[in-house]
């Protein structure tokens, strides 16, 4: 996708998506249309079994790329654009040199399992909830709080710099617009309400850094940034293809997925499927406790009006199970293959996949959890298996739309879906029979960078309010539960025995 053509003559929002395996640009024109996209995949380091990293350095570059790139493309100028919306990957965890802008190691990536043991340690006599009631959040591997610690006590020398004030700590969000800023010539160091709920360090309530969790986990006040609402002005971009442009938005990806596709009323949700898939749901302007396995996060806030919050099913492993089909097994050579190979055959086999790679996320959080592929027969061909890793995301997400109707009363009556693996009809359509209803998808796929647009541009006054933009939706594509019920229910107990299957693999390593 490149260039749509039929676009009004601006003015433009550009969206900057800095996300797990690429950094795209949009340019967004008045009715959430697509003028331009640009885009580039970086590296995934794999230092060892369960580490991911990104290199911060050639991210920031692709970002400086994509943005000029997709300028070019919508053949505008940055005078044409009046605000530029920032959405990145959520957690991804990086610290850099305040004086020199130089990172101080890699970035650690939100599926890195390093910090496992430490978070068993943090959690002493209480355990994964420890600090649930202040942050939404169980203790887990994938927040940044015990990624920083573990940068803190790794990186030689690094506690004496980040306690003497050079050393500055961002998820992606924070490290692009202090960039975009003017990095060591005045960059602004903030974080927006969204992406500080996936510390483990911020008060849900407050939305301030918590003392005594910062205290607990030994990170020092010093490295963090300011936390701002996602839709506010922070700053204008120095240099590079939108220069003098202000840089008025912040949202963790997931969250701008949910502000793309308009689910501003409680109880609204949608469901992104990336390299891992993020169920949320609206729940209004309190925060609700969830006892089945969600998280409680942060969805956005809007300038200086009340936070709205979230209920959150994440799913590690979705995407990257295509990906990993693709590129580590070679079963396949491209991700919508795996719809082609998948239906070459009627059903499963009897084989169930449950990718738990990194562990098991939502609604188990069992970081001793690794991936099985369970009831093979000397029937099972590579087709079965194709249409097992289809199935995996259809069921996890049934999984956690069960959670969700557990904590929240609110019975699912259709899903709103979106991300790249929305192009595939036959997991839609097992997506809507495994889940017994309706799975529509909108026009503009591409939400999470809308959401972004969407929110710098109600910064601005580029859109009046929020019925402007749900004015903007528009369905797509629907898909419709087919498969009877005692099906859908034995089917569902296989899944279910096999996921039992992955528990209690990695024992206590020390
Ligand atoms: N036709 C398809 N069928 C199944 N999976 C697909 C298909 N096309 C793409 N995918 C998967 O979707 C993922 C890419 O989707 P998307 O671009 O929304 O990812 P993303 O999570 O936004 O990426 P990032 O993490 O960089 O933000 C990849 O993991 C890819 O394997
Ligand atoms: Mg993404």
């Amino acid at each position: 996708m490149t260039n749509t053509g039929s676009h009004g003559t601006g003015p433009f929002i550009a969206a900057i998506d800095q996300g797990t395996t690429s950094s795209r640009c949009i340019v967004f024109d008045r009715d959430g249309r697509i003028v331009s996209v640009d885009q580039k995949e970086h590296e995934q380091i794999f230092p060892k079994p369960g580490w991911v990293e990104h290199d911060a350095k050639e991210i920031w570059t692709n970002v400086q790329e994509v943005v000029a790139g997709a300028v070019e493309k919508a053949g505008i100028t940055a005078a044409d654009v009046k605000a530029i919306g920032i959405t990145n990957q959520r957690e991804t965890t990086l610290m850099w040199d305040k004086n020199t802008g130089e990172p101080v190691y890699n970035a650690i990536v939100w599926q890195d399992t390093r910090t496992d043991a430490l978070c068993k340690e943090l959690g002493r006599n209480v355990g994964q909830d420890r600090f649930r009631r202040e942050t939404g959040l169980p203790l887990a591997s994938y927040f940044s709080g015990p990624k920083v610690r573990w940068l803190l006590d790794n990186v030689e020398g690094l506690r004496e710099r980040a306690e003497a004030g050079d050393i500055l700590f961002g998820t992606m969000d924070s490290w692009v617009i202090w960039n975009l800023t003017g990095g060591v010539n005045g960059g602004v160091h903030v974080t927006d309400v969204t992406n500080a709920s996936r510390t483990l360090l911020m008060n849900l309530r407050s939305l301030e850094w918590d003392e005594r969790i910062l205290s607990s986990m030994e990170i020092p006040a010093a490295v963090l940034p300011e936390i701002r609402s996602s839709a506010e002005v922070y700053g204008t971009a120095q240099g590079g293809a939108l220069a003098g442009v202000p840089v008025a938005s912040a949202l963790g990806d997931q969250q701008a997925a949910l502000f793309g596709q308009t689910c501003y009323d409680k109880g609204e949700a949608k469901s992104t499927y990336g390299t891992g898939t993020f169920m949320l749901m609206n729940t209004g302007d309190e925060p609700v406790q969830s006892y089945n396995g969600l998280l409680t996060t942060v969805g956005y806030r809007i300038g200086d009006e009340k936070p709205v919050y979230a209920l959150e099913g994440s799913i590690a492993v979705t995407g990257s199970l295509v990906q990993w089909m693709r590129d580590q097994m070679g079963l396949i050579k491209s991700a919508a293959e795996i719809e082609t190979l998948a239906s070459s055959v009627e059903d499963n086999g009897g084989a169930y996949f449950v990718p738990a790679f990194s562990g098991l996320f939502a609604p188990y959080w069992r970081s001793d959890a690794r991936g099985v592929i369970a009831g093979l027969t000397r029937y099972v061909t590579k087709a079965h298996i194709a249409r097992a890793v289809l199935e995996a995301t259809a069921w996890q997400t049934r999984e956690i739309t069960d959670a969700m109707t557990k904590d929240s009363g609110v019975e699912l009556t259709a899903l709103k879906v979106d991300g790249g693996m929305t192009s595939n009809n036959l997991l839609m359509q097992t997506l809507s029979d495994f889940l017994d209803a309706p799975v529509v998808r909108p026009m503009v796929a591409e939400t999470t960078c809308l959401g972004a647009a969407y929110a710098a541009g109600l910064a601005v006054g580029f859109w009046p309010d929020t019925d402007a933009l749900r004015a903007n939706w528009r369905r797509a594509a629907e898909w419709t539960p087919r498969m009877d019920a005692d099906t859908r229910d034995r089917e569902y107990k296989s899944w279910l025995k096999a996921v039992e299957r992955t528990m209690g693999w990695i024992e206590d390593e020390e």
